[in-house]
């Protein structure tokens, strides 16, 4: 969509934004994260019997954020004492809510069991005398799912591979019967089913049906030794999404209809009662809702090598280019429409030479300081992400809504990364 040669989303003037707001700023599409929201709704939830869908909200999560995936109806997977707080703050109904971690703190597990979230997923033997002894403590029964380590590769980078053997996360397949065994028999846990998340930016649907399998032989194996019949399966997130240039997003269905025809067919031949099935996706929601705004300053054309074309952030807003080798797609949004006859590399201003956010991107010729740079399908895992190295203040967050530009987060201040120092005397001159 354009305005004149400006890059507009949902209305609203890219390079307008980026001037009332400063840089560098997260646009977010209200719009696309609802319509996301909503496919979910139609082509998941409606279709199948007793499913629930949660969003996992460390890919991006604000109050505004929560206030969202509250109205569309969704539920919301929270990883830590912090996510579940936010999500309290928003008013988010915590029956609505899965709790998720590796190493929960006990005091997080307090948190949500006096909070009655809707689940807790297990992630390691000991954590079940935990909240069993916490829920005691408070008197109640606390819903629970034990995340199983599939023992599946899945083929996405090393670092977001979560289901391989030698996983840190979920308990191994081998130890869930003696788990399973140990948890029925306790009276403040409730046993509800089982877990697992395979990894992220997944873009083939054939990975789950693996997992698939291998989650309801166990279910059958339990069903057949321990009479233990499975009543929930989360398959997790994962799902991928396009890079903006060759790869398109496939649609959710392209994900959950073979998952749930493969456990509908695997409980059939295992003689089992189909289980009610959840999924968490988060990229899937956000990430292509985003775009991040950068002013250009420096830009250095280097004899024989490259032109860095320097942006006002970088590694602290957007952290996946240097972690993950994530590529991104941009342009220059005051200049849209032009030939891009130059390849420039994009640099961010951290003190790293890896804070390199694109590299050979096609740009106008005339490119030059003062431009504004618009990233695309950032909306996952960026701001969640961002940091303050080199003490850069975290940007501001803005929503787009049919022309309307609201703001969410603010832009942080010098003085607001200083709130939580003190100093070695008591006169400070800040
Ligand atoms: N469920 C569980 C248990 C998870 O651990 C995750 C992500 C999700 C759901 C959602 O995954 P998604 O649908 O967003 O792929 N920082 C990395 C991604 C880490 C994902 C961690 N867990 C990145 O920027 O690519």
């Amino acid at each position: 969509m354009r305005v004149s040669n400006n890059l507009s989303l949902d209305g609203c003037n890219l390079v307008n934004l980026a001037l009332k707001y400063g840089t560098p700023l997260y646009v977010f599409s209200k719009g696309m994260i609802e319509s996301r929201c909503r496919e979910i709704k139609e082509q998941f939830l409606k279709r199948y019997d007793g499913s629930r869908a949660y969003y996992a909200s460390k890919a991006f999560l604000t109050l505004a954020m929560c206030q969202i995936i509250e109205k569309e109806g969704l539920g919301l997977d929270v990883v830590s004492g912090g996510e579940l707080h936010l999500a309290l703050k928003a008013s988010f109904p915590a029956e609505r809510i899965v709790l998720h971690g590796n190493n929960k703190l006990r005091q997080e597990i307090e948190m949500a069991v006096e909070s009655g979230v809707g689940r807790i997923v297990v992630d390691w033997e000991g954590e079940i005398d935990i909240i069993d002894e916490v829920s005691k403590i408070k008197g109640q029964k606390t819903p629970i799912l034990l995340r199983v380590t599939p023992e599946v590769k899945a083929m996405t980078h090393k670092y977001i591979q979560t289901g391989h053997r030698g996983s840190k996360f979920g308990i191994p397949l081998e130890r869930i019967p003696y788990v399973v065994k140990k948890t029925i028999s306790l009276s403040n846990v409730e046993l509800k089913g089982f877990h697992f998340h395979l990894g992220s930016q997944i873009d083939d649907y054939r990975t789950y049906l693996e997992a698939v399998d291998v989650i309801t032989k166990l279910m059958s194996d339990l069903r057949e030794g321990l009479g233990y019949t499975t009543e929930e399966l989360d398959i997790g997130g994962g799902f991928g999404i396009g890079n903006g240039e060759g790869s398109l997003t496939k649609p959710i269905s392209y994900f959950t209809d073979p998952a749930m025809e493969r456990i509908k067919a695997r409980c059939l031949t295992f003689g089992l009662p189909l289980p009610s099935v959840a999924i968490e996706p988060g990229r899937w929601i956000t990430g292509e809702a985003g775009i991040t705004l950068y002013t250009v300053g420096a830009i250095k054309e280097i004899p024989g090598s490259c032109t860095y074309v320097s942006v006002d952030g970088g590694m602290a807003d957007n952290i996946r280019p240097a972690l993950y080798g994530a590529r991104y797609r941009a342009e220059v949004a005051n200049k849209m429409g032009r030939d891009k006859d130059k390849i420039v590399t994009v640099a961010g201003r951290c003190c790293e030479s890896g804070d390199i956010l694109i590299e050979d991107l096609p740009v106008p010729g005339d490119i030059e300081p003062g431009d504004i740079l618009a990233v695309f399908n950032t909306g996952a895992y960026s701001y969640s992400m961002a940091s303050n190295y080199n003490m850069l203040p975290k940007p501001a967050v803005v929503f787009v809504d049919k022309g309307e530009d609201i703001l969410v987060v603010e832009r942080e201040t010098y003085d607001d990364l200083l709130v939580k120092q003190r100093g070695i005397r008591s006169a400070l001159r800040v």
